[in-house]
């Protein structure tokens, strides 16, 4: 981990770069997590969004509530006494770059995923909730609140060096499927994109032409 983040600081030295692990996750390697009785998971709604952009929490505005309609991302959120500590979303299809970006300094990379799969991205839980399984109370909420045939899988992407999201998921039942990285030199976007990953199965694919409609893809903008 130390030595990850020494890396990371100095390649930072040179240019400004976002490398993500790739995590898939599905039925037959889910995991369901003991979670407290008095985390209580729901979907949010527009309107619900709404009111969290107007305080500005979990960092979400108003392009990103346009965007929750026009994509149909879902939306859950984790309670405690009705108030939302927890956030996460999913999308299905074609998920934008921006929603898959290290940062304003960044293009992003943008995600495919075939019916039956979502991506997962904006997990967000408020630091004095961190700990306590509301992550992944959200993500098993989203599993056994859809059937298989709309969820089968989840595919996200982390920061390498964001060992609390890797171990919330890794203990759901996440694997590791490879690593994602975007490079920008003196303003040119350098991209290292993750190979298909096959949905049926969650093995990366050597190959995929564009006529596969059975796999995950990622694209650089
Ligand atoms: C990553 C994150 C979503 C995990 O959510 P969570 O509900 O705390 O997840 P878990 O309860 O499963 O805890 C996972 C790990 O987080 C770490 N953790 C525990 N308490 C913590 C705290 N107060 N602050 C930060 N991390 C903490 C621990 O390593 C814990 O594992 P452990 O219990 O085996 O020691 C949450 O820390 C968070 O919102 N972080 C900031 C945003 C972020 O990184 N989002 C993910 C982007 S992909």
């Amino acid at each position: 981990m130390l030595l990850k983040s020494f890396f990371y600081k100095a390649l930072n030295k040179v240019c400004t770069a976002d490398i993500t692990r790739v995590l898939f996750l599905d039925r037959r390697t889910f995991t369901r997590p003991e979670v407290g009785e008095e985390i209580v998971c729901r979907y949010l709604t527009k309107e619900d969004l709404e009111t969290l952009a107007s305080v500005n929490r979990f960092g979400i505005n108003e392009t990103f509530v346009k965007d929750f309609e026009k994509y149909r991302f879902l939306c859950i959120g984790a309670t405690v006494n009705s108030e939302i500590v927890g956030i996460i979303f999913l999308g299905s299809g074609t998920i934008p770059a921006r929603h898959n970006s290290g940062g304003p300094a960044y293009h992003g990379i943008g995600v495919e995923a075939p019916k039956g799969c979502f991506y997962l991205f904006k997990v967000d839980v408020l630091p004095e909730f961190r700990g306590r399984r509301v992550n992944p109370a959200m993500i098993a909420f989203a599993f056994e609140s859809m059937r298989p045939s709309m969820l089968q899988s989840i595919v996200t992407t982390t920061d390498w060096t964001n060992e609390a999201f890797f171990k919330s998921a890794s203990r759901l039942g996440f694997f590791q499927r490879g690593h994602a990285a975007e490079f920008v030199f003196a303003g040119t976007h350098l991209y290292h994109l993750p190979k298909a990953i096959d949905v049926a199965n969650g093995k990366v694919r050597s190959y995929a032409t564009d006529q596969d409609k059975d796999v995950i893809r990622f694209k650089g903008e």
